[in-house]
């Protein structure tokens, strides 16, 4: 069937959370097909805008900053600064990265909330959700800990045990507690605003179902089960101080759902982009939109932001959303709380040079059907076995030939044999199964016919010998080398969109000075007889087994995870720093603060005076084990009142990135009211 030609072609990536660093599962899920996929469409000379971006908001970022004592705008800014630098090093080749807490994000995804509010597409319902009544604040599910009633674990979280990964609801949690303050959550009625998914039922079934049987059968089977198993109104508001405010009455201290706007973003940043044009790419049925994005993402890209945006009305819907399944690690899921992970700004840090070997091996072992491993011995292999041995190896050969027998000039075509003939005849029709695989979107397919232009080329070498017909034919060495070399032009081509920086030395080295169209894939003279050739440089390096060995006994070291580090805080003057008044104290005595699990109260002699503090270490820490301890506190703190106590002082702590706390003592005894700085 002949496709549809289309003036534009939009292509999304899913906007990844600026909570932590991107790793190798981001890439082979989302970011590489994507880039493999608009690099080819800029060579076919499509109109193309490639979005991508940081998704900013949604509550696990609040937790972070709660427990690093930062407030979630330093979060996101420090790692999407780190993202996006990451992404670029590795050439994937955004026409945008924005991000969600901008301005223009936030007027946006606002005004497109309040449109469906005003055409009466959203629903208006009261409900029940818990609330911490002494921190005054609507609890996400997240933020509720208990005991899980499945495995006993007591730190379960009120919508996940992390232990026996039972998916769970803040109600079935035995003692649930609140994270922020301690106290026990109670039920208020909240009001929220729902997008009524099931209205848009018949209307997704004919638009997917019937519509779209050609989506990959994962992106197609998730849509079905949803469908079958019928849809809900989905609340699209939270009750929670970071994100989109809502921009209704009643909406004061509430926020869109992160997952409401989010995908908004993808317009966010198109208007970014193009201020004026903007609607073209949005609101045109000869725009083509793609969205790049994992398993965990369909039921939002295929059913959510399809209601969103038909609620609305006026936009385009996605032509196709070619999610991947996961990718996993030395067998082993991919864990960022575990650090069982290779970290892409590590990755560019430690292997430099190295980016083509990366994006090749997460091509080769994408999941696009089912989850994949990545390997690091398989890793070495491809690197080794494919890219030195068969890419290298052939361009190299061809011209140190070139270079020997010709003084680096384009050889002549003398006469052409049968076997010539043969092998040139299968050059278009690896050029079209080439295309049509980059059409579908199958990556691993397109990836192996592309580099098939290598295999093919180190074949013909070996079978034609031209180092041996030297000795007796020169001119029909000038053939196969001739031939030989319009096989190297046209891997820059086949090459590009998956190789990008291997292409652009391939160019240096044939002196091809602009990046060639994809039309010329099947053109047969691409280098001109005469042409001048540069010198050559080798593509690849053998990678050792030492270089392998390092990652592995890295990756088995069980770091805590770094992305949960607290960002640096701004530079402070001397003067900030003198207003606080740090002294050693010793603990006289300690008791728990009843009805509480996390509380102790302390007795502690400061040198100045003798006083109370309430520190909540009580679950780090027994009464018994701080008694007699030197600790150091900051004694001018304002007093609080905390549980009924009046609490003079907060003791200095250091925190882990898992959030477990250990009190900072002197080395040696030392007296009371000695001052720390
Ligand atoms: O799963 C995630 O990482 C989300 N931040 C993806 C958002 S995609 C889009 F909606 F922005
Ligand atoms: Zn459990």
């Amino acid at each position: 069937m002949k496709q549809k030609e289309y003036k534009r072609y939009l292509v999304t990536s899913a906007l990844p959370y600026a909570n932590g660093p991107i790793h190798i599962g981001h890439l082979a899920g989302v970011y590489i097909p994507a880039d493999i996929y608009v690099r080819y469409l800029r060579l076919r000379g499509r109109k193309v805008c490639f979005i991508g971006g940081s998704d900013e908001h949604g509550v696990p970022i609040t937790i972070i900053a709660h427990q690093l004592g930062v407030t979630p705008q330093d979060i996101v800014d420090k790692y999407h600064v780190q993202i996006k630098e990451s992404f670029k090093r590795l050439g994937i080749s955004f026409d945008i990265y924005s991000r969600t807490s901008s301005k223009i994000h936030h007027k946006t995804a606002s005004d497109f909330f309040k449109k469906l509010y005003d055409q009466g597409k959203l629903l208006e319902k009261e409900s029940e959700q818990y609330f911490d009544p002494e921190a005054n604040v609507f609890l996400a599910d997240r933020y509720i800990i208990g005991t899980c009633p499945r495995c006993g674990h007591n730190e379960a979280f009120g919508d996940q045990c992390e232990k026996c990964g039972s998916t769970l609801s803040p109600d079935e949690l035995i003692d649930p507690r609140s994270s922020i303050s301690g106290s026990t959550p109670e039920k208020r009625k909240t009001k929220h605003w729902y997008l009524p998914l099931d209205r848009y039922e018949p209307w997704l079934r004919e638009w997917i179902l019937e519509g779209h049987k050609e989506w990959k059968p994962n992106v197609y089977g998730q849509c079905k089960s949803w469908l079958d198993n019928g849809l809900q109104p989905r609340a699209v508001s939270r009750d929670l101080d970071w994100g989109v405010p809502v921009p209704v009455k009643g909406g004061e201290g509430k926020v869109l759902y992160v997952w409401f706007d989010a995908p908004i973003g993808y317009i966010s940043n198109t208007i970014e982009l193009f201020p004026d044009t903007w609607e073209e790419w949005w609101k045109d049925e000869n725009t083509k939109m793609v969205h790049f994005i994992g398993k965990d993402n369909i039921v939002f890209h295929c059913i959510v932001f399809p209601c969103m945006l038909k609620a609305y009305g006026g936009y385009i819907l996605p032509e196709n959303v070619p999610a991947n399944e996961f990718l996993n690690l030395e067998g082993e899921k991919i864990s960022t709380s575990r650090n069982w992970a290779v970290w892409l700004h590590e990755y560019l840090d430690e292997l430099p040079g190295k980016e083509d070997v990366l994006r090749y091996t997460l091509c080769s072992t994408m999941p696009e059907t089912k989850d994949n491993d990545f390997t690091w011995k398989d890793y070495q292999a491809r690197n080794n076995n494919e890219l030195v041995a068969i890419l290298g190896n052939f361009v190299n050969r061809a011209v140190v030939l070139t270079h020997k027998y010709f003084n680096g000039l384009v050889p002549p075509i003398d006469t052409l044999t049968d076997y010539d003939r043969e092998v040139m005849k299968s050059v278009p029709s690896m050029a079209s199964a080439l295309e049509d695989h980059l059409e579908h979107y199958r990556f691993r397919d397109a990836l192996k016919e592309a580099m098939n232009f290598a295999r093919l080329g180190n074949k013909y070498l070996a079978d034609t010998e031209p180092w041996k017909v030297a000795k007796t034919d020169i001119a029909r060495v000038g053939t196969i080398l001739n031939f030989s070399l319009q096989l190297c032009a046209r891997l820059t081509i086949a090459l590009e969109p998956f190789l990008p920086f291997t292409t652009k030395k391939l160019r240096n080295i044939l002196n091809i000075t602009e990046t060639m169209p994809w039309t010329d894939l099947a053109r047969e003279a691409l280098l001109a007889e005469g042409h001048r050739l540069n010198q050559p440089v080798l593509l690849f390096d053998k990678i050792e087994d030492n270089v392998i060995e390092a990652q592995i006994s890295k990756l088995k070291r069980t770091e805590p995870a770094k992305k949960d580090m607290a960002p640096a805080l701004p530079e402070c003057s001397i003067n900030d720093f003198e207003k606080i008044d740090i002294r050693i104290a010793t603990v006289l005595q300690a008791e728990k603060v009843p009805n509480t699990d996390k509380l102790l109260k302390l007795k502690i002699d400061t040198g100045l005076d003798r006083r109370v503090i309430v520190s909540g270490i009580a679950q780090y820490y027994s009464a018994e084990e701080m008694i007699g301890r030197q600790i150091c506190i900051l004694a001018n703190l304002a007093p609080r009142t905390i549980r009924g106590i009046v609490s003079q002082g907060m003791i200095l702590m250091a925190k882990e990135p898992d959030g477990k706390m250990r009190v900072i003592s002197p080395e040696e005894g030392i007296s009371e009211g000695a001052i720390v700085g």
